[in-house]
């Protein structure tokens, strides 16, 4: 019989007990609180996103009162995110879907927790409220080549 030393057990147990406390919160987090890994919205094809779809013709949409729809596509050469000048009343919650149609780029909105990577043949999706009103300045986070300095736009709530 071979002989185990008690403080030999007691990491034993304490592995043990460390392990089943990191399955059970991840467990918790995932099934109950939905925590998930961000997966894209959609996907789209970055060569033709220009020319269909609502990338083609990207803006604000009005859904219903005070909720809005903004369809960004980011583009490289000219560096620019069409469009780059948004406007929605105050109080408004906008539900943003940002694409690129060639490499990656960034989109943070200041003033937001919305900052994500925007990649080619992906379509991210973030909501925010708007009850201040001002201009809030948003730009690419990611280099994406000699243009990235000049990609940024506003969006003015008023
Ligand atoms: Cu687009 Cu940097």
């Amino acid at each position: 019989m071979i002989q185990v030393h008690q403080y030999e057990k007691w990491w034993i147990g304490l592995s043990i007990a460390v392990l089943a406390v990191i399955s059970i919160t991840v467990g918790v987090a995932g099934f109950m609180l939905g925590v998930q890994v961000p997966v894209p919205e959609a996907l789209v094809n970055p060569n033709t996103v220009a020319q269909s779809g609502n990338f083609s013709n990207p803006g604000v949409r009005q859904l219903a009162p005070k909720k809005y729809e903004v369809y960004v596509r980011a583009e490289a050469n000219p560096w620019k995110f069409r469009p780059d000048k948004i406007e929605i009343p105050v109080g408004s919650t906008v539900t943003f879907y940002v694409t690129s149609a060639d490499v990656q780029h960034g989109f943070k909105l200041e003033g937001t927790n919305i900052n994500v990577q925007v990649l080619p043949g992906q379509v991210s999706k973030m909501t925010a409220t708007f009850n201040q009103p001002g201009t809030y300045d948003f730009v690419c986070t990611e280099y994406c080549g000699v243009g990235h300095q000049n990609m940024f736009g506003t969006l003015t709530v008023k």
